[in-house]
């Protein structure tokens, strides 16, 4: 059996019953004014983070979910969409197609509002999106990318490339390892498929994303997920696991790499407005400009001495102060 078979037996089983807390960092799920969120989905919670980005879903747009588990996010993306097939959700999983579908049928009588044309539940996985190129605004997946060996991430992340609009979004949510995870660890197939080993670091993660093509990453949240204690799982010292939501546009890479942006500014704090002609950025004395870690960087090394670059705050959702 090979570990995607194993990770496909252990969710046909999470289908039928139940696994409360498998994944989740929070207990209750994001709550939207007139959303009901049934029971049972919210039992199926199994991701490790959010997708769902209420500020950044105007214009109903057409959303491809992978891997739709017990159809919570479909539900919560349908909410801001509001149309039928808006949500094409994949699943390779007979079980959890029809766990879905069956908590879809819930949220349609709980929520006037919602129908369940709304979400598409398809036939396919990660590797073979069954959508054309260039045909959808959001890919979202949450909690699932992580549970693929490098080489099948790079393969998940260039299809998702594939069916995005050019601009197009994927909105992740994944746990990430502040450290490696040694090699017995990553070896075990079932901890893989419960998410507790497949993890990269933060550094091997976005290069991933970046080696498929994306030329901008922004991070929405950043968190502690689940401990791997010594004991437990054989290990010289506790490693902890972080969950990463992000959100990675299908532009241009620049010349000079990829943009990160983890809530850095850079803030003058010298005499005069600075314009950096090189690359464009102007910073307006005394007020922060957001930038990217790889501006930031050059700006420290620039005018250290006038130039201020606050940390990542992990929680960048656009723009500056005004
Ligand atoms: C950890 S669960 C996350 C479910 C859902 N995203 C959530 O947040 O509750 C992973 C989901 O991906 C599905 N899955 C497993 N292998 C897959 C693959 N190769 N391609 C697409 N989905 C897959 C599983 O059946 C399951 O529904």
């Amino acid at each position: 059996m090979t570990y995607l078979e194993t990770a496909a037996q252990f969710y046909s089983e999470a289908a039928q019953t139940p696994q409360v807390g498998l994944c989740c960092v929070q207990s209750t799920p994001l709550q939207l004014p007139g959303l009901q969120i049934p029971l049972l989905m919210q039992e199926m919670n199994y991701g490790c983070g959010t997708t769902v980005h209420p500020t950044e879903l105007g214009n109903q747009p057409t959303i491809l979910y992978v891997g739709v588990g017990g159809g919570l996010e479909a539900l919560q993306f349908a909410y801001f969409s509001r149309r039928a097939g808006a949500v094409i959700a994949v699943e390779p999983v007979a079980p959890m197609r029809e766990a879905a579908a069956r908590n879809l049928e819930i949220a349609a009588k709980e929520n006037p509002w919602f129908e369940t044309s709304f979400v598409e539940i398809r036939t396919g996985d990660a590797f073979n999106l069954p959508v054309a190129d260039a045909s959808v605004d959001i890919v979202a997946q949450n909690c699932l990318f992580n549970i693929f060996e490098p080489e099948d991430l790079n393969r998940a992340l260039k299809e998702a490339y594939r069916v995005l609009k050019p601009g197009g979004r994927l909105q992740m949510s994944d746990p990430i390892a502040t450290r490696p995870i040694p090699a017995h660890l990553r070896a075990d197939e079932q901890l893989r498929a419960m998410c507790l080993s497949g993890a990269l670091t933060y550094q091997e993660y976005t290069q991933q994303i970046i080696d498929a093509g994306f030329g901008q990453i922004e991070i929405r949240d950043r968190r502690p997920y689940r401990l791997l204690d010594a004991p437990t799982y054989n290990l010289p010292d506790n490693l902890l696991l972080e969950s990463l939501d992000s959100v990675s546009f299908k532009v241009a890479i620049p010349e000079d790499g990829a943009c990160i942006f983890t809530g850095k500014t850079a803030i003058y704090a010298g005499a005069e407005t600075f314009f950096d002609d090189a690359a464009g950025h102007l910073l307006q004395r005394g007020i922060p400009a957001a930038v990217c870690d790889k501006t930031a960087a050059k700006l420290a090394v620039f005018n250290p001495q006038e130039i201020i670059i606050t940390d990542s705050t992990w929680h960048y959702s656009g723009g500056g102060c005004c």
